[in-house]
């Protein structure tokens, strides 16, 4: 029985140490080559590999991520169970860089970053937390985490699901009718959704119609799940007042992509959340000990929704 790292040597350094230590009895490899594959029990990845046939006993599949999209989940047997990350480290991150997000383009940042290139000395109307009002499209791990955060600044909140979600202090909706509901309702728009079939080209030019004028955008979902043409229309033609990506279609973006320059923009290049290897590992050896007492993994993927 054992475990492959397939990732980057630095944190399985760390992997290395954490699973020893919490599951001694469990074998470790992070060089596949020195690997039995009918040992292999458990492997944590970002893709899938092309090889994955050949660990024919293989039980758990972890993403080291999040998000399993960049996983090919056909290519994975129906008995192998595929778990993303649920770990600490990326909440605290991604509350930190929506929270961040969220105040620049409440406070005017793209506005005054562009104005002092410029050096122009120009205050802009500020508007009020209480008037500018936050909607969060996904309601798991991370968008529940997000709302949490931003509750001290009194940003009036709501987030929309798939399926019904009560979350204390959030105005809370879900299904397609609920999303336009919110739509009409938000200033500030934050995608924290999986890219599934259904979320692939979600925020399109209907959808950032259906915004208020003067709404903004911040992307920590996935690229594809963005018409950047779209957005670039909207910002252009005053609909949109700016923009936050985290992710892009494709990244890195291209040089020469028009959103690179665009003053009302913020880029950063897919860094809003990264797995804590400390954390991440205490994680997998928590899921593996229940997977052992017979109970499901905490982030188990369905595959029929496909996150
Ligand atoms: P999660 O816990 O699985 O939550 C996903 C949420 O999205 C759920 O509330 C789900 O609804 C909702 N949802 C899914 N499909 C939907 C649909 N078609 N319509 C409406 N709502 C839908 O996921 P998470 O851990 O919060 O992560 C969300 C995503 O963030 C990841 O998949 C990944 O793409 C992205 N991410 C980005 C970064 C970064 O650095 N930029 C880092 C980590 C993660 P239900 O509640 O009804 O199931
Ligand atoms: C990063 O994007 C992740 O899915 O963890």
């Amino acid at each position: 029985m054992t475990f492959l790292f397939n990732s980057d040597a630095r944190r399985g350094a760390i992997f290395r140490e954490v699973l020893a230590r919490e599951l001694p009895d469990l074998p470790f490899e992070i060089d596949p080559a020195r690997a039995d594959p009918d040992d292999v029990r458990y492997m944590i990845s970002w893709l899938v590999p092309a090889d994955l046939g050949i660990y024919r006993n293989l039980e758990i599949l972890f993403s080291i991520g999040a998000g399993i999209d960049q996983f090919n989940a056909a290519a994975v047997p129906e008995q192998v169970k595929i778990v993303r990350m649920v770990e600490d480290g990326i909440v605290r991150m991604m509350q930190e860089y929506v929270t961040l997000a969220v105040l620049a383009l409440h406070r005017s940042w793209p506005v005054y970053l562009d104005q002092q290139r410029q050096q122009q000395w120009r205050a802009v109307a500020q508007p009020q937390a209480q008037q500018r009002r936050i909607g969060v499209l996904g309601l798991g791990m991370l968008g529940q985490a997000v709302l949490e955060r931003l509750k001290p600044f009194g940003f009036p909140l709501s987030g929309w699901s798939r399926s019904s979600r009560t979350v204390d202090g959030v105005t809370t909706y879900h299904r397609a009718d609920g999303l336009d509901q919110l739509l009409a309702t938000t200033d500030i728009l934050i995608c924290l959704l999986p890219l599934t079939d259904e979320t692939r080209g979600l925020l399109n030019a209907g959808l950032l119609a259906k915004l208020p004028r003067g709404a903004a955008l911040v992307q920590t979902g996935r690229g594809a799940q963005l018409d950047q043409a779209a957005l670039l229309n909207a910002l252009d033609t005053g609909h949109l007042s700016g923009a936050v990506l985290d992710v892009t279609d494709p990244e890195p973006l291209p040089a020469d992509h028009p959103l690179w320059r665009h003053p009302r923009v913020l880029i950063t290049p897919h860094v809003a959340s990264v797995t804590q290897p400390e954390s991440a590992a205490l994680a997998v050896a928590e899921n593996i000990k229940r997977h052992r007492a017979g109970l499901a993994p905490v982030g188990l993927v369905d595959r029929r929704r496909g996150y």
